[in-house]
């Protein structure tokens, strides 16, 4: 068993490329593990939310994991500002973070290009509160896409580093969480690349079913195949490969069939995916709408996991704070 720790951005409502490929494995790996999921509060910060916004974002974000199947009960799932010792761990670990080596991280570079009015110190130590996060659980495994793999890089170096200065095989190096091949990428429904927020191309979990129609009847397509053709286009290959995870199996092969024989119609098989992905989107939306109405259980949701997890980060930052030499008097 692993201790698994991973941050949830509250950020952008989550689109079948993010259930897909990253909720489902959470929920399977829940049981596995002893899990910490958090919604990053606190990192959402660097980019200056409202108030309102910031609340909104949060209680969205948590809203939809709990009816994705995050079980509170299983996992410990809270707030990282909840949790005010992770504050404590950052500026403990912010000793011990060079600002040279902040600097040269790929993400801060990429942030200092995309908000250049607002290059806050937060978003320079973002690596450093991310590390907080991770090591106040001891985590062995967090599940991250690429791009965060600097991040992870970084919190084995200020692991290693704080063991290293002080003599102790204190914190854990965590390492990326495999899903081997169950890792899945979900195209978008422009064509090209996979699914994302930023581009755009994405059926939500909250999409209503005339959303869904709409953006599914103006997917790209091709001008239909032709005899003789050597590779589907990607864009025709991306609706198929959606539709291998919504619809069931004869219906897949119905249309493959059609396409085989150059008989397809784009309009067809976009409306039938259409069904498909209501029906599949339809419980995930409906349970969406009736936890975020639930002030009660997620208040309660938000407790129990904010006592769980503070429970693990104190005994760490009083070790944390015994090590460095903080002394009672
Ligand atoms: N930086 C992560 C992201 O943008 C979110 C995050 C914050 C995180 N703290 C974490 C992920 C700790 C894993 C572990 O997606």
């Amino acid at each position: 068993m692993e201790t698994v720790v991973s941050g949830i951005r509250s950020t952008g409502n989550l689109h079948l490329g993010n259930y897909f490929g990253a909720i489902c494995n959470f929920t399977k790996m829940q049981h596995e593990n002893d899990c910490y999921f958090f919604i990053a509060d606190y990192h959402s910060l660097t980019t200056h939310p409202t108030p309102a916004d910031l609340h909104g974002n949060v209680r969205r974000v948590l809203s939809e994991y709990l009816a994705c199947g995050i079980d509170p009960e299983t996992a410990t799932i809270y707030l990282q500002s909840d949790v005010q010792e992770v504050a404590e761990l950052y500026l403990l670990l912010n000793m011990m973070a060079y600002v040279g080596e902040l600097e040269r991280t790929t993400t801060f570079k990429d942030k200092v290009r995309l908000q250049p009015e607002n290059v806050n110190a937060g978003l320079l130590t973002y690596p450093v509160l991310m590390a907080a996060d991770i090591i106040i659980h001891k985590a062995t495994k967090v599940p991250v896409g690429k791009d965060q793999e600097p991040h992870l890089e970084m919190t084995r170096k200020f692991a290693r580093r704080f063991n290293n200065m002080y003599g102790v095989e204190f914190f854990p190096e965590p390492e990326a969480y495999n899903f081997g091949k169950e890792l899945v990428k979900i195209p978008g429904l422009d064509g090209t690349g996979k699914m994302g927020k930023s581009e755009g191309n994405g059926i939500y979990l909250t999409d209503s079913e005339k959303v869904i129609r709409k953006k599914v009847m103006s997917a790209v397509t091709d001008s239909g195949p032709v005899e003789n053709y050597q590779n589907m286009s990607e864009p025709v290959k991306n609706l198929f490969t959606i539709m291998e995870f919504v619809s069931d199996p004869a219906t897949v092969n119905y249309f493959r069939e059609k396409y085989n024989l150059c008989q397809i119609r784009y309009g067809d098989l976009k409306k039938q995916l259409a069904v498909d992905l209501n029906a599949f989107v339809k419980p995930l939306r409906e349970r969406i709408i009736e936890i975020s109405a639930d002030d009660e259980y997620l208040r309660k949701v938000v407790q129990t996991g904010a006592g769980k997890a503070r429970e693990k980060a104190a005994r760490t930052v009083r070790e944390v704070r015994e090590i460095i030499g903080f002394k009672p008097f």
